[in-house]
């Protein structure tokens, strides 16, 4: 991987005009997994060109899929039998491949391994071996971290209360469901990020809500046509910039807005940001719409905690840089399962943002952020090789006095290589 450092200053006198963003990661990778599971031909239209989805597109392949790439569209020709892979499964930096694979890989007749990069290696697996354990799975591993050692046996469905809200270890838990005896049933804190019910039904699984529980029981997946909409994740970056920098107005095109997932558009709104959604439409069982976006220089700090954390966990970062230009104070909390994300989301946003000159500090489960404070720049800055930080301090750069240089800026490219394109496209 070549370094880049990146300078960034007031790169814009305004945002203006409008773009679509990039394809949704999290569809990207389900889409590519749940199709290859399905017997018959699929089509996958605008698939993600990030790095993330790829590793779970080449671990498919890996385990006999044949799936052809045209572009962003992709065909997924399966027998809706997994094979044996050669070789160990890279999940590279996708902590998202890594935990649904795992799920699907438990309930298969043979073994394999799942290995990822450092970052990957040290995110904890705990919270996926358990539940899949009491399952019936095997699954070794150095103190339930990466490699994993998976023994495909048979699994027996469990009725599983989680104590965090994780999409990931719901859709894990959920695939090794369709895989087993008997009806799996699983519960969580506060509902997270629901692509995989909506996906699964869609192609035809018996999953079902009961007393509370999301219900599956074993399934054989039908082959499905999606287009997949624009990343609310990769958008928030331009929502933030677009409210921060002066006289900008910018319109975001094919936004996925599933209310498990558009939680910074309630946080922006209640933080008194101008911000519209336009012709809100449905698309494949997911909600769709186009954003509007304005320059809006009075905006107020607000806490923001509980049922909503799951809905924004990725957005953190750059609502923090959001927080440090709004008048007043910001708490975010109950948010510490941001501590287990590519890097230590809370420990690296207060430190770099710190260095910018906010006032922000951290708590053990999120952190306190003071506004509004002009935010002097003219320091180097770590991204941690984590692109959501690199990313978000980006925005920051747009609105500091002297210019930044942001370290390893390439790692945008684990979700966003468009990232800088299209900023430019504003201009
Ligand atoms: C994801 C779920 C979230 C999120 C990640 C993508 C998904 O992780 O942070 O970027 O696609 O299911 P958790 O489930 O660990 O919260």
């Amino acid at each position: 991987m070549n370094y880049m450092n990146l300078v960034v200053k007031k790169n814009f006198n305004f945002l203006k005009g409008e773009t679509e963003i990039p394809s949704d990661k999290s569809l990207s990778h389900r889409a590519v997994i749940f199709s290859s599971l399905a017997k018959g031909k699929s089509v996958i239209k605008n698939f993600s060109k990030g790095q993330d989805p790829n590793s779970s597109l080449e671990i498919c392949k890996e385990l006999g899929v044949d799936i052809e790439k045209d572009n962003q569209t992709i065909i997924v020709n399966s027998d809706g039998i997994l094979k044996k892979p050669s070789k160990y499964l890279y999940c590279g930096n996708s902590g998202t491949t890594m935990r649904l694979m795992t799920g699907v890989l438990s309930g298969q007749n043979f073994d394999c391994v799942l290995t990822g990069d450092d970052s990957l290696s040290a995110r904890p697996m705990k919270r996926i071996i358990e539940p899949l354990s009491l399952m019936g799975a095997k699954i070794s591993s150095q103190d339930f971290h990466a490699p994993l050692n998976i023994c495909g046996s048979k699994l027996t469905g469990i009725t599983y209360e989680s104590k965090i809200a994780s999409a990931q270890v719901k859709s894990c838990v959920l695939l090794s469901g369709l895989f087993a005896q008997g009806t799996t049933r699983y519960k969580e804190i506060y509902p997270s990020r629901n692509h995989t019910e909506v996906m699964l039904k869609n192609m035809g699984a018996n999953i079902f809500e009961q007393d509370g529980y999301i219900c599956i029981e074993k399934s054989e997946l039908e082959p499905f046509e999606i287009n997949i909409c624009g990343d609310i994740s990769s958008c928030a970056y331009f929502i933030v910039a677009g409210l921060l920098v002066p006289n900008s107005k910018i319109i975001l095109k094919n936004i996925g807005l599933n209310p498990t997932r558009s939680g910074v558009i309630e946080v922006v709104k209640q933080m008194g940001g101008d911000i519209e959604i336009l012709d809100q439409r449905e698309v494949c069982g997911e909600a769709v719409g186009d954003i509007k976006v304005e320059y809006s220089p009075d905006m107020k700090g607000v806490e923001i905690c509980g049922e909503i954390i799951p809905k924004l966990i990725d957005e953190i970062p750059v609502i923090a840089v959001l927080a440090t230009q709004c008048k007043g104070q910001t708490v975010i909390k109950d948010a510490q399962d941001l501590r287990n994300k590519e890097s230590d989301r809370i420990e690296t946003t207060v430190k770099e943002l710190s260095k910018l000159g906010a006032d922000i500090e951290q708590t053990p489960d999120g952190m306190i952020i003071n506004g509004k404070t002009k935010l002097n720049g003219g320091v180097e800055v770590e991204s941690y090789k984590d692109h959501r930080l690199a990313m978000s301090l980006y925005v920051a750069g747009l609105v500091c006095k002297k210019e930044i240089l942001i370290k390893d800026f390439e790692w945008v490219n684990i979700s966003f290589p468009e990232f800088l394109e299209l900023f430019e496209k504003l201009k």
